[in-house]
């Protein structure tokens, strides 16, 4: 029995979901839930966004925590989002952001040509470092000569420790193509950066990829892209990216750009988790890449799968292989058979596409 925190959040997170949790019971996936009501409502309501002792609570009683979405119009400073979401992956210090890239149809790529066999990537984000810290300030605001500074925090922990990830993480995972059962092992690690503008920053990343690369010398291939024209490879030809690591803030922008290229947000999954943190305990947290997307939000249109892939991603995360297993080849059959959602071509609501990958799931 694995103990698991649900915080649906907002929007189309408190759509998508209860189609991810319907999906893994259907797996038969032994799990504890304990629900959440972290998010705008509250927030609005009485001011809380993360109880004191919430972090201490998540990381001492669960295993791990499935999330939705924060961000709501009537929120307009996006504080709950900061303080709930950066700050589980801050102060939890969940520095390594998983976002794996497939393509389950080819159908669903915008690029001519390329089948799921060509684009099987994973980046690998630093998650607690770099503009999200939201060090800086303001001065003479309101004015002319208003100044805003936005600091880009690098430290040589951080830096080393999700560079290592990524390696670890390269010699430890197979792609998963599915034309070829066992898939291939990885073999390549990219390191993206803007070394060329910001030198600073760029050097230590630059020094830090060498050095643990040499740890890895005949094992793992290295390779190095600035993060502009790592965008122009991704939309021509990804067939090559295999391990990408990167700053907190180009892996937001290049994963977004990679949902783009696997269907769109709705497919996208993704964990954040501590690697090696071992007095801590392993506790990661999980969570579809899109947000709350208020204007779809409530009307039963949104696209579950990110979220049931996100769901998949956790059971694997916490040995449950085989469920994590039967809900992707689920979800893959939904895509394949079009019984999927607006965004990706079929015609079904974001409750009937989850209860058919629910009731595929629970007749395998
Ligand atoms: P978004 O991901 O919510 O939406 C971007 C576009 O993708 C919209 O057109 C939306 O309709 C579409 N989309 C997203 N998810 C979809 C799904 N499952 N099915 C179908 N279409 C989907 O990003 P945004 O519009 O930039 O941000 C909206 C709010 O969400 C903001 O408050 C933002 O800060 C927040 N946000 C939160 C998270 C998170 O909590 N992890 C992530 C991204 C954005
Ligand atoms: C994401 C989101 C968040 C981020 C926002 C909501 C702060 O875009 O998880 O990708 O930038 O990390
Ligand atoms: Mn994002």
């Amino acid at each position: 029995m694995k103990r698991i925190a649900v915080i649906a959040g907002d929007g189309i997170g408190k759509e998508v979901i209860p189609q991810a949790l319907m999906v893994m019971q259907a797996a038969g996936a032994d799990l504890a839930l304990t629900h959440f009501d972290w998010g705008a409502d509250r927030y609005l309501a009485d001011k809380i966004t993360v109880p004191p002792d919430g972090f201490a609570a998540l990381a001492r009683d669960f295993d791990a925590i499935l999330v939705g979405a924060f961000g709501d119009p009537r929120v307009p400073s996006n504080i709950h989002a900061k303080e709930i979401l950066l700050g589980m992956r801050c102060k939890m210090d969940l520095y390594a952001n998983v976002r794996p890239v497939r393509l389950l149809d080819a159908s669903l790529c915008p690029l001519k040509g390329v089948e799921p066999k060509d684009l099987d990537f994973v980046v690998i984000r630093e998650n607690t470092e770099g503009v999200y810290g939201d060090l800086g300030g303001v001065f003479k605001r309101g004015t002319p000569d208003e100044v805003a500074i936005q600091e880009d925090v690098n430290t040589r922990k951080g830096v080393e420790r999700i560079i290592r990830y990524a390696f670890e993480y390269c010699a430890s995972h197979r792609k998963l193509d599915d034309s070829n059962v066992n898939g291939s092992p990885r073999q390549r690690v990219l390191m993206c950066d803007k070394s060329n503008a910001m030198t600073h920053a760029g050097s230590l990343w630059q020094r830090v990829f060498k050095e643990v690369a040499a740890e890895y010398p005949h094992q793992i291939e290295t390779q190095h892209m600035y993060v502009d024209a790592l965008c122009t490879q991704m939309v021509r030809d990804p067939r090559g990216l295999d391990v990408i690591v990167t700053n907190n803030m180009f892996g937001d922008i290049i994963t977004d750009l990679a949902a783009g290229l696997q269907g769109g947000l709705g497919m996208a999954a993704s964990g954040n988790l501590r690697p090696g943190h071992a007095s801590l305990g392993q506790i990661g947290m999980f969570e579809p890449v899109h947000g709350s997307a208020p204007p779809i939000a409530g009307k039963n249109i949104a696209n579950p799968f990110g979220a049931i892939l996100t769901a998949a991603m956790m059971l694997a995360h916490l040995g449950m292989s085989g469920e994590a297993q039967k809900i992707e080849a689920a979800v893959l059959e939904a895509v394949r058979q079009k019984k999927t959602t607006q965004d990706i071509g079929g015609t079904l609501g974001t409750r009937e596409a989850g209860e058919w990958v629910a009731e595929r799931v629970s007749h395998r």
